[in-house]
C-alpha cells in the first residue's frame, strides 16, 4: 500500500483543486471556457511581428467600459441591462482581423463589427446572445491622391476625418457622403450612404472603385480577387453580412471653391403648406447643383398656448449666391430666398453648416470623433413617389401637432443623378421614380422605459399615418436607417423567410441577388446579425 508522503500532498492537492476548479467553471459556464480558449487561439494565431495582445480588451481591463462607450451613439443602448460583449478586439493590423475570424469560427462565437457605431439599432455593439466586438476605430488611415482624384480610406475613419483630409489637399475636391461628420466609413459606405451632393453625384457607393476586405476564410481580398458579385454586395448591401471591410478606394468629385448654403423657415401661418406643396415639385426636379432638404416639426405659436407646424428648408448649392438667388427666383419664388439669406463658404465649411455647427468654428472640429452630446433615438424611413395633396399636407401637420412634436420629419429630395443610375447598379434600389425619402426622427433625453415606449410609439403612429402617401408593395425603407420594426432574423436562425421580410423593403429585387452571393461566400452564416442577409433555404442546416 502506497503511503503519500507529506511532501507530496501539497502539489497533489494543488492539482486536484485546479482540476476541480476548471470542471466547476466549465460546467457552470461553457461560455467562459469557450471564451478562454478563444483568447488562447487569438494569441496562437497572431504574428509575433504584430502582437495581438495590445488589441484585446477583456471585461477585466480598466479601459473596457470606455472603449465600449466611445462609439455608442444611441443612449437606448447604454443602459445597465444592455448585454455587454465579453471582449473587444481593436485590430491594429490585418492579421488581427484574420485571427479573430478564424478563432471565432472555430469556437462558434458571435462577432459584431463596429466602425463608427452610428447604427440606429446598435447592431454593431449589442446582441441578444454572448458576443464580442471587432472594433475598427484604430484602423483609420486616409490616403488622398489628387493626381488620380482618388483616396483609400480605412473603415475606422469618420466622414469628418475624410472630408478634412480631402480639403487639406484640395479646395476643389469633395466626396458625396453623409452630412453627419461623426458617422463611420465602414457602416456608411457598405450600407450605401447618401449626402447633400446626391442629386449631383449619386450615393457614396456610386463613387467607390475598389475595396479591401477579409472573408470568412480569413483571406485578404481586393475587388479583383473577390470578384464583381461580392464587390457589388459590399457597396450597399451592408458589409456585416459578407466579411470585414478594411478600406474602400473612392473616386473624389469636383466641387467649386465657393458654394452657397441657406436655411429659411416658414410656419403654417406663413403659408408653409403652400410652399411645401411647391417644394415637392421643385426640389426633385431643379438643377443637380441644388439640394434643398425640408424638415417638418412643431413649434409654439406666437399666440400663447397653441402649437403650429414649421417647415425648415436647408440647402447646399454648388455655385455662388447670385446664381442661386436667380435660379430660385425663377423656379421657386414662393420660398422668398434673398441674397441676405444665403451664405457663401467653402465646401468643407458647408459640412459644418449642415451639421448645425457655426461655420466660423475651426474646421479641426471635424476631427472630433465624440459628438458634443448624446441622445436617445429612434429612426424610421419611407419613400414618396407621388406629390402629396394640400389636404394631405394639412393632415400631416395636424397629426404632428397631435403628437406634440415628439417626431420630426426630414425630407431628402431625389431626382438628378439618382434617377439616372439603374436600380440594379448597387444593392440600393430606390432610384428613378422616387421623389424623396422621409426620415422619421424621434429624439429624447430622459432615461426610462416610459420615454422609450412613448417616443417609439409616436414614431410608429406617424409612420402608420403616412401609409397612404408613401411607396407600397413593398413599402420601401433605407438600409442605413436601420429599423427593427421591419422585422429581424433571430441571431443564428438564418431564416430566409424572416430575412425576406426586411430584405425586400431595404433592397427590393436586389435582395435575391444578395442572398445568392451570401450563400456562395458565407454558406454557414458566420457573418450575421439581426438584419443580415440570410443564405438560401436549402443551405440552412
Ligand atoms: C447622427 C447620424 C447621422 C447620420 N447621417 C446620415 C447621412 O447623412 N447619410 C446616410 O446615408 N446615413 C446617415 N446616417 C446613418 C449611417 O450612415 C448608418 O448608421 C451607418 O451604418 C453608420 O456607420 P458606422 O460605421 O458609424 O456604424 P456602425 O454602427 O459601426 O456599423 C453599422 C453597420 O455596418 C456594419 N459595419 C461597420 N463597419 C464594418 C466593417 N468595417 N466591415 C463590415 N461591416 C461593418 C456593422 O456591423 C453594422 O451592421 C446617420 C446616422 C447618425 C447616427
Ligand atoms: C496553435 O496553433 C497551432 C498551429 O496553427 C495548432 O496546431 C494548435 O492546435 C494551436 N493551439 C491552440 C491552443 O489553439
Ligand atoms: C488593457 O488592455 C490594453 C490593450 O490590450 C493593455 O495595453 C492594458 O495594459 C490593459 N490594462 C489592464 C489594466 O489590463
Ligand atoms: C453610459 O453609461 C455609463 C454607465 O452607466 C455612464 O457612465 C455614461 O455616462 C453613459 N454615457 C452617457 C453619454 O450618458
Ligand atoms: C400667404 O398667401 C396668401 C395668398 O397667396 C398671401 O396673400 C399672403 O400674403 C401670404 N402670407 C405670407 C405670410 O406670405
Ligand atoms: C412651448 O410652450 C410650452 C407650454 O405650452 C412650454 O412648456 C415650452 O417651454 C415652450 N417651448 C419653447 C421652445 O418655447
Ligand atoms: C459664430 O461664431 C462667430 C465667431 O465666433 C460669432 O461672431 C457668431 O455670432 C456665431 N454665429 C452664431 C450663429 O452663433
Ligand atoms: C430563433 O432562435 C431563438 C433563440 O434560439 C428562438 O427563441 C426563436 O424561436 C427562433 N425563431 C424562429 C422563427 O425559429
Amino acid at each position: 500500500m502506497e503511503v503519500i508522503s507529506p511532501q507530496r500532498i501539497q502539489p497533489l492537492l494543488f492539482l486536484i483543486i485546479v482540476v476541480l476548479f476548471s470542471i466547476v467553471a466549465f460546467s457552470a459556464s461553457g461560455e467562459n471556457a469557450a471564451q478562454n480558449t478563444f483568447l488562447r487561439c487569438l494569441l496562437n494565431n497572431s504574428e509575433p511581428s504584430h502582437p495581438i495582445l495590445s488589441a484585446i480588451f477583456t471585461t477585466n481591463n480598466d479601459s473596457f467600459s470606455s472603449v465600449l462607450q466611445a462609439h455608442v451613439r444611441n443612449l437606448r443602448f447604454n443602459t445597465s441591462t444592455t448585454r455587454k460583449p465579453f471582449l473587444i478586439l481593436t485590430p491594429l493590423h490585418v492579421s488581427h482581423i484574420q485571427a479573430s475570424i478564424i478563432c471565432a469560427k472555430n469556437h462558434k462565437l458571435l462577432m459584431k463589427i463596429r466602425s463608427g457605431g452610428h447604427d440606429y439599432e446598435g447592431v454593431s455593439y449589442v446582441a441578444s446572445q454572448p458576443f464580442f466586438i471587432l472594433d475598427m476605430f484604430r484602423l483609420r488611415s486616409i490616403e488622398v491622391d489628387i493626381d488620380s482624384e482618388t483616396a483609400w480610406v480605412q473603415t475606422g475613419a469618420t466622414l469628418g476625418e475624410l472630408y478634412y483630409r480631402i480639403a487639406e489637399k484640395s479646395k476643389t475636391h469633395g466626396f458625396p457622403a453623409g452630412v453627419c461628420p461623426s458617422v463611420g466609413v465602414g457602416g456608411h459606405i457598405s450600407g450605401g450612404g447618401y449626402g447633400n451632393m446626391m442629386r449631383k453625384y449619386g450615393l457614396t457607393v456610386d463613387n467607390v472603385i475598389d475595396a479591401q476586405m477579409v472573408d470568412v476564410e480569413g483571406r485578404l481580398l481586393d475587388r479583383k480577387s473577390m470578384g464583381e458579385d461580392l464587390f457589388w454586395a459590399i457597396t450597399g448591401g451592408g458589409g456585416s453580412s459578407f466579411g470585414v471591410i478594411i478600406a474602400y478606394k473612392i473616386k473624389l468629385v469636383r466641387v467649386p471653391d465657393t458654394v452657397t448654403v441657406f436655411k429659411v423657415t416658414k410656419t403654417l401661418e406663413q403659408n408653409a403648406t403652400d410652399i411645401v406643396y411647391k417644394w415637392q415639385h421643385v426640389a426633385p426636379a431643379i438643377s443637380h447643383d441644388l439640394f434643398i432638404r425640408l424638415i417638418l416639426d412643431v413649434v409654439n405659436n406666437t399666440q400663447k398656448g397653441t402649437k403650429t407646424g414649421r417647415a425648415t428648408f436647408v440647402a447646399l448649392f454648388l455655385g455662388d449666391s447670385k446664381s442661386l438667388v436667380s435660379l430660385l427666383n425663377e423656379k421657386f419664388p414662393e420660398l422668398g430666398v434673398k441674397l441676405s439669406d444665403s451664405i457663401e463658404t467653402s465646401w468643407l465649411r458647408s459640412v459644418l453648416f449642415f451639421a448645425d455647427i457655426n461655420i466660423s468654428e475651426p474646421v479641426e472640429i471635424l476631427l472630433d470623433r465624440q459628438p458634443k452630446s448624446l441622445i436617445y433615438l429612434k429612426r424610421k424611413s419611407d419613400y414618396v413617389k407621388k406629390a402629396i395633396s394640400r389636404a394631405g399636407l394639412e393632415g400631416i401637420s395636424k397629426k404632428m401637432i397631435e403628437l406634440d412634436n415628439t417626431v420630426t420629419l426630414y425630407f431628402n429630395p431625389y431626382g438628378g443623378r439618382m434617377s439616372e443610375i439603374p436600380s440594379t447598379a448597387s444593392p440600393f434600389p430606390h432610384r428613378a421614380g422616387n421623389l424623396w425619402k422621409i426620415q422619421y426622427q424621434a429624439n429624447w433625453n430622459q432615461a426610462g422605459k416610459e420615454f422609450v415606449d412613448h417616443y417609439i410609439n409616436n414614431a410608429r403612429i406617424l409612420h402608420k399615418y403616412m401609409s397612404s402617401f408613401v411607396s407600397k408593395n413593398p413599402r420601401g425603407a433605407f438600409f442605413n436607417y436601420r429599423d427593427f420594426d421591419l422585422g429581424i432574423n433571430q441571431n443564428g436562425n438564418n431564416s430566409y423567410t424572416e430575412g425576406r421580410v426586411y430584405g425586400v423593403e431595404y433592397f427590393k429585387n436586389n435582395f435575391e441577388r444578395l442572398v445568392k452571393i451570401k450563400t456562395k461566400v458565407d454558406p454557414h452564416n458566420f457573418f450575421r446579425n439581426e438584419q443580415s442577409i440570410p443564405t438560401l433555404p436549402h443551405m440552412t442546416s
